[in-house]
């Protein structure tokens, strides 16, 4: 590799580098009294997906239903960075026809009539890897008569 070139692609790399973050956000006062609120997040990232599946594996291993629960839809995802990163799920659960005595694929189970209004508070810590649920608040979905 001729001397210009190895130069040249540093340079670019340091480019890149400038480019994903840019440097005067950081000190903006208006980043600055945003830290630490909550912010709408988008549902289909990765992040908030295994949040979301997270909460419903804890929602089925703490349900007294003989039926697995499963996500019917998702009404919000806001998101919180502290030292953690903490994900409010607002989501529509269904009873499924599945039980829990056996191991289904949740994905393909049946859903049946009655739905659950859930919100959960889940924190994901980047050093472990880990979830925690910090809060689960379900209320059962009356549908209007029609
Ligand atoms: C996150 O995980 C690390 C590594 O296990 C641990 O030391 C730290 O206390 C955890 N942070 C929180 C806020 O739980």
């Amino acid at each position: 590799m001729s001397a210009p070139l190895s130069v040249l692609i540093t340079l670019s790399v340091v480019l890149l580098c400038l480019g994903e973050k840019p440097v005067e956000d950081v000190i903006k006062p208006r980043k600055a009294t945003l830290l630490g609120g909550w912010f709408e997040s988008r549902p289909d990232s990765k992040e908030a997906q295994d949040a979301i599946q997270y909460s419903i594996k804890m929602y089925n291993s703490h349900s007294k239903s003989k039926r697995l629960f499963r996500l019917d839809s998702i009404t919000a995802v806001q998101s919180q960075v502290t030292n953690v990163i903490n994900f409010k799920i607002n989501a529509i659960l269904g009873k499924t026809k599945c039980s829990k005595a056996e191991n289904h694929d949740l994905e393909h189970c049946e859903l049946e009539k009655k739905r659950m209004d859930c919100q959960f508070v889940v924190a994901f810590n980047h050093s472990n890897k880990k979830h925690e649920m910090k809060s689960r608040k379900c209320t059962k979905l009356v549908k209007p008569k029609a």
